[in-house]
């Protein structure tokens, strides 16, 4: 070979090297699963679960799209860069894209299923109902085979995971349901910090703050009270609980661990709402409430009770609620109902900002 050829094979060697890091294949493989149980509020527990797993076994996190009546690229509520400080993700259109023709070929997809060892693998169903079937057609996946497995998502399975499913067999591990548990672990709770808004809805916040506020401090409220709120909460009590669903946000922070959730918690009367708002109005003496509700905004009611104090209060009702959600999140004060999980997002990013946080039933 002449210089000339090995010069130009030298600088071919480059370029393919600097465009394939663009994509960088892991070789430790990736992890991707559906964010199919609930509304915004559990996706995102299970998303911060999900996201600690990943690290845990070392895969890139395809990070899944939320789920509403269709898929929304994460990136459209939240910078996927920043999740980056903690791990190695990769958006999972941009996965479909552009890696998963070489890294996860159409006759390689495989699903995952978790199911009880007595279960045949017949059960594995990855695109069974609602919303399975759209998250993955929307991402166009179809599945040649599926498998099944009993192993934990904890320290203690790593090892067995990565002896199960190396890498190198299994680059891409397509779980049906999220790999984290519900309510999710206190200890994944810090993680919301990477999970920042993206830029598209800090200009709508900021565009609904100088609307209704006029740019001033508002205190966040949210009222769960839909009635089938209001059945999850009948019986609450005879539970003797702790955990029911979002519920640790809150019991957590008692040192006494023989206080269980109750009805005033969970469904707190209009007395309740009102007796607490007014409290937080006379402390904090901001007059601006923003309402956030599934049914009943309670406005009528807030107006008369705090008259004295000449509150304004704002109720949005949103079409997409992760509005409501970033509304109370940047709000200068905050009520939320401890059981839900719409709640604990809120309650997360405010802590990752140290704002405070009060709950119904729970807070003087
Ligand atoms: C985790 O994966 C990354 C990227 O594939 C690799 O560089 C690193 O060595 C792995 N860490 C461990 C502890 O295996
Ligand atoms: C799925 O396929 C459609 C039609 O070819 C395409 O427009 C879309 O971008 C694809 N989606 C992903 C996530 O690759």
């Amino acid at each position: 070979m002449n210089r000339c050829v090995v010069g130009i094979l030298i600088s071919l060697i480059f370029v393919l090297e600097v465009k394939t890091t663009e994509h960088d294949i892991d070789p430790n493989g990736y992890i991707l699963f559906c964010l199919c149980m609930g509304r915004f509020g559990n996706q995102a527990e299970h998303f911060l679960g999900g996201l600690a797993f990943s690290k845990l076994i070392n895969r890139t996190l395809i990070v899944p799209p939320w789920r509403t009546y269709k898929n929304i690229p994460y990136s459209e509520w939240f910078q996927i860069e920043s999740l980056r400080s903690y791990h190695r993700v990769i958006d999972a259109e941009d996965f479909m894209q552009n890696l998963a023709p070489r890294v996860w070929p159409k006759e390689s997809r495989i699903g995952f299923c978790w199911l009880p060892a007595d279960r045949p693998k017949s059960e594995c169903q990855m695109k069974d109902g609602n919303p399975f079937e759209s998250f993955w057609n929307e991402l166009n996946v179809s599945f040649v085979d599926t498998t099944t497995y009993q192993l934990h998502y904890d320290e203690y399975s790593v090892n067995q995971w990565q002896k199960l499913f190396p890498a190198d067999r299994y680059p891409v591990l397509a779980l049906k349901g999220a790999p984290a548990s519900y309510p999710m672990l206190a200890e994944h709770r810090q993680l919301q910090k990477y999970m920042t808004w993206s830029e598209q809805i800090m200009d709508e916040v900021r565009q609904h703050q100088k609307k209704l506020f006029n740019n001033e401090p508002y205190i966040g409220i949210h009222l769960r009270n839909d009635i089938d709120w209001e059945r999850s909460c009948t019986n609450v009590e005879s539970y003797k609980t702790r955990s029911y669903m979002a519920s640790p946000q809150c019991l957590d922070l008692l040192a006494s661990t023989n206080s269980y959730v109750t009805q005033k918690i969970c469904y707190p009367s209009d007395e309740e709402i009102l007796r607490l708002l007014k409290n937080i109005v006379l402390r904090t003496r901001i007059r601006n409430i923003y309402v956030a509700t599934d049914k009943r905004p309670m406005i009528k009611e807030i107006e008369e009770h705090l008259a004295a104090q000449r509150v304004y209060v704002a109720h949005l009702d949103p079409w997409l609620p992760v509005i409501d959600v970033a509304m109370l999140a940047h709000a200068d004060y905050f009520i939320g109902n401890c059981v839900s999980s719409f709640t604990s997002v809120i309650k997360r990013a405010r802590d990752a900002h140290d704002l405070p946080t009060a709950f119904w039933g729970f807070s003087n």
